[in-house]
């Protein structure tokens, strides 16, 4: 297979939802860059993710928990502690939400570029005449 020259790389932006209080919903910007290359199979290029790179902007979070200790005091003392260190909490958890939103992202294309060929996930791209 002669080496592919080719990298693809499509940024996206996203809005999710995030909960700081039950009745304020906040945007969550990201951005999403997914790379790969062309892989062939039986005569038809398909895309082959290589590089998933997942940024979260999240501001800041209100945390809720039910349950998690048997004792109903120690349970809410966890609570308040997270939330009074909400923004430090943020922090340290937005990495965990990057990677799996990767894994998610990866399952996603995983399954769209093992069902459909280059040309089919990308018909504009093809069309589009080849820069010399
Ligand atoms: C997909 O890309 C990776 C990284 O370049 C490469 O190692 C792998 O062999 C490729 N897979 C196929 C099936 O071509």
């Amino acid at each position: 297979m002669p080496s592919v020259a080719l990298t693809s790389v499509f940024l996206l932006s996203a809005l999710l939802l995030e909960s700081t209080t039950a009745n304020d919903l906040r945007p969550i910007s990201g951005t999403f860059e997914v790379n790969g290359n062309i892989k062939e199979k039986d005569g038809v290029d398909y895309y082959n993710t290589t590089n998933i790179h997942v940024h979260l902007n999240i501001a800041d979070g209100c945390y809720f928990m039910s349950n998690i200790f048997d004792d109903p005091f120690l349970t809410r003392t966890t609570i308040e502690i997270f939330n009074i260190n909400s923004k430090l909490l943020t922090s340290v958890v937005t990495p965990v939400f990057e990677e799996l939103t990767k894994l998610g992202i990866r399952n996603i294309m995983e399954s769209l570029t093992n069902a459909l060929s280059y040309e089919e996930m990308f018909p504009l791209i093809n069309s589009l005449p080849v820069l010399p």
